[in-house]
């Protein structure tokens, strides 16, 4: 199951994407929020990114104007690693070696056509864990507030 969500500037990328999840056979929870009124992008960074966290969904999906508000929203939450990707390199690569579980992106910087492409290749890529693994663990330790440095 993945989750789903955004503010008032990225509604109709939402429902494009979840029409697309749909076409793969995706299954996805619709954490809002929906129509014109104006919505702050941290409720639906929060709904998302918790139900990420709590196990609930698998991994999650946040929509802005630029991605970058509900990416910085969304990892204030102890577990998540949102990306913010404006192209599917980074998307796949988000995958492999952080191991991210909430994919950003913002309406008012891809087209819908490119959103689906980002979205693909975020999809059909798997964590690599491995040498990737150990650094993935200190950003949970940087999180906790057990990281130490020389
Ligand atoms: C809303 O106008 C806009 O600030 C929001 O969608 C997002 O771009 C914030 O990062």
């Amino acid at each position: 199951m993945i989750a789903i969500g955004c503010d008032h500037a990225a509604t109709a990328l939402k429902e494009e994407l979840k029409q697309h999840l749909a076409a793969r056979g995706v299954a996805c929870r619709d954490y809002g929020t929906s129509g014109d009124a104006k919505a702050d992008y941290p409720v639906s960074a929060f709904k998302v990114a918790t139900a990420v966290a709590g196990g609930q969904c698998e991994r999650g999906i946040l929509l802005c104007g630029t991605g970058v508000g509900i990416s910085i929203a969304a990892n204030k939450v102890s577990g998540i690693r949102a990306c913010c990707c404006s192209e599917p390199f980074s998307a796949k690569l988000s995958r492999q070696h952080n191991d991210s579980n909430i994919l950003c992106m913002g309406a008012r910087v891809v087209g819908v056509e490119y959103a689906k492409m980002i979205l693909d290749a975020w999809l059909d890529s798997a964590y690599e864990g491995d040498r990737h693994a150990a650094r993935v663990a200190m950003i949970a330790q940087i999180e906790a507030g057990t990281f130490e440095v020389d």
